[in-house]
């Protein structure tokens, strides 16, 4: 499987056998109609058929064509913005059901794999979090001690993780983790789906989605879905303007998978206390393991150098990793950081009652996505859920995590790109697959020379809200800085909020 918009490809894509699906053709009917063919929208999709509704999902691209193909598939509750922050923001009670809702979503993943006899390498390992610096050492004692308060009464603090070729220092070990490939289990689920007489559609973009009494959504070339609720599970909602986009930031994180000797490494989860922090797992293949890492975070749209960043990966790597062969993998993806550290799951906000979204999953969306099936399937179903309040969209908090007040800043920074110079005075600066930004005028242009040489005009300007896009070499795409619309070279919108892609400029 090839995703068709990013440039690298991921260990998932280049192992998964992932169906294509044909597209709608014709308007039809059903009662749940879902947007997103991620873990989000597919676990909803599941469970919803299960209970005997009739669900439709569209994408418009393959099944895990987002970010669940470009995942590194932790299953975790060792949370990533800390259970003590969680606790500070929140509340005691909050971390606690934020625990009981991880764990009871990697519970949750165990089940449908067995249930499904779906077969993609599910595995319960341990994880460890371990210190970085002498100081973080503190930070582990505090998490341990809201871990407990939350409920996750085994973790507990060893000298080290069980890494043979560096020590690694004092670490929290989390029992009952997990892993798998995440594109298998996405493969599984669509197929029960459709057992379950549920209907999939690919390479069929929701252009407009309206709640109200009779919902309705409608596609590119003409088809509208008709429906009793809608679920935008597009990983960040193509269908929310403001409310939610200032209280999440999207951030891109780098992975490479690395050959290793089999067995070299003791498998389980790893994770440090860097920021952005280090997330290392294994994969078995035939005759080797392959050692996935990744880290080496910064705000989308705000740096080009990735290929300083996997160099730094492997150096990372091959410091504490020297058994480590040759790097087999390169990707990268974009994850969503909520302001005050919980997705945003629910109604939503400012629309018809019957519309629901799922996002905000920080490192975390296996669990999340998991989570919004389990929750949202709740909702529709009208059923009572303990996490709704905890997750609803509408939340109101008077608090957020350190970091967000000065990402905050930084979006309203990246207007001031309109009365900037371009990067670039003429297009005869770029080699082939560079591009860049251009002043034409008062008009911001993004250029972009393909490999063949022939030169691509799009207007920089982004349709969500209008901030000058940036590009990114490694994938080839063009990435906003504000709330993370990401477009192919060739301006087609790959990920929200911007639902609409880039537009052509004529010479
Ligand atoms: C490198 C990396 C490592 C990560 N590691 C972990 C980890 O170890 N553990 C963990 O729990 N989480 C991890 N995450 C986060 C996790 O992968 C994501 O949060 C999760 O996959 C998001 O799932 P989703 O279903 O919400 O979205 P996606 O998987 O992105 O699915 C959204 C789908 O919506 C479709 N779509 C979008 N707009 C439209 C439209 N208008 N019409 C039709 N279809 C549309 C897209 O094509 C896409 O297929 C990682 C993420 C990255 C990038
Ligand atoms: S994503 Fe909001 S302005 Fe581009």
């Amino acid at each position: 499987m090839k995703d068709d918009s990013q440039a690298t490809t991921s260990i998932w894509m280049a192992t998964a056998n992932t169906p294509s699906q044909s597209r709608l053709k014709e308007s039809i009917r059903t009662e749940v109609c879902i947007i997103g063919a991620g873990i989000a929208g597919l676990t909803t999709a599941y469970l919803l058929a299960k209970e005997g509704r009739s669900v439709v999902v569209l994408d418009d691209g393959l099944i895990g064509g987002g970010m669940t193909g470009r995942t590194t598939a932790h299953l975790t509750n060792a949370y990533d913005d800390r259970y003590v922050e969680i606790e500070k923001v929140h509340g005691a009670e909050a971390a606690r059901l934020t625990a009981e809702s991880h764990t009871a979503a990697i519970n949750k993943i165990s089940e449908i794999v067995s249930a499904e006899k779906i077969n993609c390498d599910f595995e319960w390992l341990e994880g460890f979090l371990f210190a970085i610096k002498p100081d973080d050492v503190e930070l582990l004692n505090d998490e341990l001690a809201a871990a407990h308060r939350a409920g996750l009464v085994d973790v507990e603090k060893v000298a080290r993780a069980p890494i043979e070729t560096f020590d690694t220092g004092v670490a929290l070990r989390f029992p009952r983790q997990a892993q798998f490939h995440p594109l298998e289990y996405l493969n599984g689920l669509a197929r029960a789906v459709i057992l379950e007489g549920g209907r999939t559609f690919g390479e069929t973009h929701a252009t407009k989605i309206e709640g109200g009494s009779e919902a309705r959504v409608e596609t590119t070339d003409g088809p509208v879905v008709t429906c009793e609720a809608v679920v935008v599970a597009t990983n960040t909602p193509v269908n929310d303007r403001v409310a939610i986009h200032t209280k999440q930031a999207p951030y891109v994180t780098y992975v490479i998978g690395v050959r290793v000797p089999k067995d070299s490494v003791t498998r389980a989860l790893y994770w440090d206390t860097g920021d952005p922090y280090h997330y290392v797992r294994l994969q078995n293949e035939d005759g080797y393991d392959v050692l996935i890492v990744g880290g080496e975070d910064h705000k989308t749209g705000q740096a080009n150098d990735g290929q300083e960043r996997f160099g730094r990966l492997e150096q990372w790597t091959r410091e504490r990793f020297p058994q480590m062969l040759e790097v087999l993998y390169r990707w990268s993806g974009q994850v969503m950081e909520p302001a005050d550290g919980l997705a945003f799951i629910g109604r939503n906000p400012l629309d018809d009652d019957n519309v629901y979204i799922a996002t905000g999953d920080s490192g975390q969306g296996m669990t999340h996505g998991t989570i919004a099936g389990m929750l949202l399937t709740d909702l529709i179903q009208r059923r009572e859920n303990p996490w709704e309040d905890l997750y609803s969209p509408s939340r109101i908090r008077l608090k957020a995590l350190p970091e967000y007040a000065s990402e905050n800043i930084n979006v309203a920074g990246q207007y001031t790109d309109y009365v900037t110079a371009g990067d670039i005075k003429s297009e005869s600066e770029l080699g082939p697959g560079q591009g860049a930004i251009m002043r034409e005028g008062v008009s911001k242009i993004a250029v972009h020379r393909d490999r063949a040489g022939n030169v691509h005009k799009l207007s920089a300007v982004c349709p969500h809200l209008g901030c000058v896009v940036s590009w990114n070499s490694t994938e080839q795409t063009w990435d906003c800085p504000c709330h993370g619309s990401r477009f192919s070279a060739e301006g087609r919108v790959y990920s929200g909020p911007a639902n609409t892609g880039l537009s052509q400029v004529e010479d």
